[in-house]
């Protein structure tokens, strides 16, 4: 295992986007310190029980829909499960925690036993961060991935707001070669991918073109008994977003606002920002990265 010192040398020069903190590279992929800490405390102390959900996610591909969602999901078929909290007045993220931010991240030996059942969680963490019992406990995880160029463009609108200096052909570049938070967005999708025998994948775009059917699979994949379109609706974008709205400038971590999490909810925003040459690149790169694996775009 790398010392600090060690994980330091690591640092990118090049990446000049992520104006909130500076990243290593750990294990091939960029993660602010804390994270990475975080994570090896998460294989040190945690084995997921069989009921446990964790909802994974490369960032800005949907995480805090599908957080929305799962709490739906849960409450509706077990309105008396005290693990789901009203959607009407809390963000998503209130709801369910990230593993490496609210469970470990503030305190590296947390007793998660108190959590009450079943636990869900959320992580930002590739799969081989995670601890091997994940694919053997039994415990329940869900992927959402979206496609990359719109996940770029959700990215740096949130590196904006920021306050990011640098171009988006410049942010694009980087994207591109991995040099974002929890990048490369290709190897975490694809170790994900790797594991589609115990891990049920979600697309944003799916969700997009048919929430109910969407919304369907994932009950199932939880054993829920669900009326779907309640769901649906109760974690519609515009719901979502006043909901966070009326929640005011409530800080959730690393500055982001509660309603930082909402911006535009659309499939194909990309063509508003980038080239067809800038697509092509993509389309290229995924080629090469996700060659034989049954992935494409
Ligand atoms: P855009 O920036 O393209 O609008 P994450 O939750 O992983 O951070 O992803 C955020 C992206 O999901 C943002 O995309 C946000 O607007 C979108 N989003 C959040 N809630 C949504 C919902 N209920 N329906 C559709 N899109 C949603």
């Amino acid at each position: 295992m790398d010392t600090p010192q060690q994980k330091e040398d690591k640092i990118s020069p090049q990446a000049k986007w992520w104006v909130d903190g500076q990243r290593i590279r750990y294990k091939g992929f960029w993660f602010k310190l804390e994270f990475i800490t975080a994570s090896e405390a998460i294989r040190a102390h945690y084995t997921p029980l069989p009921s446990d959900i964790i909802l994974a996610s490369f960032p800005k591909t949907g995480t805090t829909w599908l957080k929305a969602l799962t709490s739906s999901i849960l409450r509706h078929s077990s309105p008396l499960s005290s693990s789901s909290k009203d959607l009407d007045y809390l963000n998503p993220h209130e709801i369910v925690p990230f593993l490496e931010i609210e469970i470990f991240g503030e305190n590296p030996s947390k007793d998660i036993t108190e959590i009450s059942c079943p636990s869900v969680f959320s992580t930002h963490l590739p799969l081989s961060f995670l601890p091997e019992t994940v694919k053997t406990s039994g415990c329940r995880v869900i992927y959402i991935t979206r496609h990359p160029a719109d996940t770029f463009v959700s990215l740096w609108h949130l590196y904006n707001k920021f306050g990011t200096e640098i171009s988006i052909r410049q942010a694009f570049d980087e994207f591109c070669k991995g040099l974002v938070p929890a990048g490369p967005y290709f190897e975490h999708v694809l170790e994900f991918w790797e594991a589609r025998d115990r891990v049920m994948f979600v697309t944003y775009e799916d969700l997009k073109a048919n929430p109910e059917e969407t919304v369907r699979r994932i009950a199932e994949f939880l054993g829920c008994k669900i009326i779907v379109e309640k769901i649906v609706k109760e974690c519609s974008f515009e719901k979502l977003k006043n909901t966070s709205k009326e929640r005011g400038e409530g800080v959730h971590w690393s500055g982001t606002k509660y309603d930082m999490f909402f911006r535009k909810g659309v499939v194909g925003d990309w063509k508003n920002h980038l080239t067809q040459e800038m697509m092509k690149e993509l389309e290229d790169l995924a080629d090469l990265k996700w060659r034989g694996s049954g992935l494409d775009l």
